[in-house]
């Protein structure tokens, strides 16, 4: 995909680091802005009785989004602009729509809680079967495809840090006709790219990394597929789950400064889980770029990085793991990740977490302050 910067190169020319900053820039004309603008409209012209124009309405196009859905076409090496959602949910639940009614999906037993959710409740309702899989266990995955309709993927899963083969299980997925989706919210096209090895559709929530500053909430969709992305953008326009301008234009600021975030953090999460690994108030530590780590090897072949998310299980349980979050004076206990500063948080005080989650195991979003001052500030709060 080429994605005109206005300068006569096309953003497909340059690597990711120069593409998160150069996409979606207007034309170069003399005294044209250099940011596109926010446009606040609900509606738009067409010539008379010929419809002329395709954006027609602004639940079915918003000239905002083009620049961030070809700027995230491109980093995810799609054929097709990415669409963008009102939230990452909305981009599960449109990318869940392509299953057939009666269509078993296949998803690993610890993807991120509202995707398990979400399809627990179709398939209450009847809609389709769910098949929940070990991810890292190849061949417990290829055995369950059989007859299915869908693979879902999220490599490395939310939150336990399970790392899929993602070719092999692609392969293994359009050999049994089923559809391989990667949530890639954790990786950041940065660091996975899941169109690459095989997936048909990338999911994203953009309230994460792709943002940045924990000020949007925002979801995406990307795919190379003409029909798919058919079918999911008719999806978006009729559920209405579209993104305002605004808070997609901040979507497009953040992924300005994506690269140097992500790099900033992977280091500060490297250099974490390292010292986490000896700290005697941990029991285990999840992070697959500790060589330790179940998921090293495969994340070491597929990834560019190991991203910055990691999970320590605390010792004493849940009540020291909670003692933790009310300790620490520079983390901030909340959830969710992928913003600018750090964040932790036992994701079992949720009573909607999956229980083979442990009770003890907090998750870090590691953001970009000084990795001395992140460290000082977990020591202190860790039992001794
Ligand atoms: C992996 C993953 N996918 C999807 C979502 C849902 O995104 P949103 O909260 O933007 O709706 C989340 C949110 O935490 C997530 O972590």
């Amino acid at each position: 995909m080429s994605t005109a910067t206005g300068h006569g190169h096309t953003a497909a020319q340059f690597s990711p680091e120069t593409t998160v900053v150069a996409a979606g820039r207007p034309e170069r004309t003399a005294d044209s802005a250099v940011n596109p603008p926010i446009v606040l409209s609900s509606t738009f012209h067409g010539t008379r009785a010929t419809r002329e124009g395709d954006r027609i309405y602004g639940r079915y196009s918003n000239p905002t989004w083009d620049p961030f859905e070809e700027a995230l076409g491109t980093l995810e090496n799609a054929e097709l602009p990415a669409l963008v959602y009102s939230s990452g949910l909305a981009a599960v639940i449109a990318a869940m729509s392509l299953i057939p009614a009666g269509g078993t999906l296949v998803m690993p037993r610890h993807s991120y809680q509202g995707s398990l959710l979400l399809a627990a409740g179709d398939a209450r309702d009847g809609r389709i079967t769910v098949r929940t899989v070990d991810i890292a266990n190849t061949d417990e995955v290829i055995a369950a495809l059989d007859g299915a309709a869908m693979l879902w993927l999220e490599s490395p899963t939310n939150p336990m840090l399970e790392v899929a083969e993602l070719a092999v299980l692609a392969d293994a997925a359009h050999a049994a006709g089923a559809l391989v989706v990667v949530d890639n919210t954790f990786s950041t096209p940065l660091v996975t790219r899941p169109l690459d090895l095989g997936a048909d559709v990338v999911v994203h929530s953009v309230t994460k990394y792709l943002s940045g500053h924990s000020d949007v909430v925002l979801g995406a969709t990307v795919t190379s597929d003409p029909e798919l992305r058919s079918r999911l953008l008719t999806y978006r326009s009729l559920h209405g789950a579209v993104g305002g301008p605004f808070e997609v234009w901040l979507a497009l600021r953040g992924l300005r400064t994506l690269a140097l975030r992500v790099q900033r953090s992977m280091e500060t999460a490297m250099e974490l889980a390292g010292r986490l690994a000896t700290h005697p108030g941990v029991e285990a530590v999840r992070y697959p770029g500790l060589p330790q780590d179940p998921g090293h090897s495969r994340a070491a072949a597929q990834m560019d990085g190991f991203g910055s998310i990691l999970c320590i299980e605390v010792a004493g349980g849940a009540e020291a793991a909670d003692a933790v979050t009310e300790k620490v004076e520079l983390w901030l206990p909340a959830t969710s990740l992928g913003g600018v500063e750090s964040l932790i948080e036992r994701r079992r005080r949720q009573p909607e977490e999956p229980v083979s989650v442990p009770e003890n195991l907090l998750r870090l979003s590691v953001g970009i302050e000084n990795v001395e001052d992140l460290w000082n500030d977990l020591d202190q709060a860790l039992p001794r």
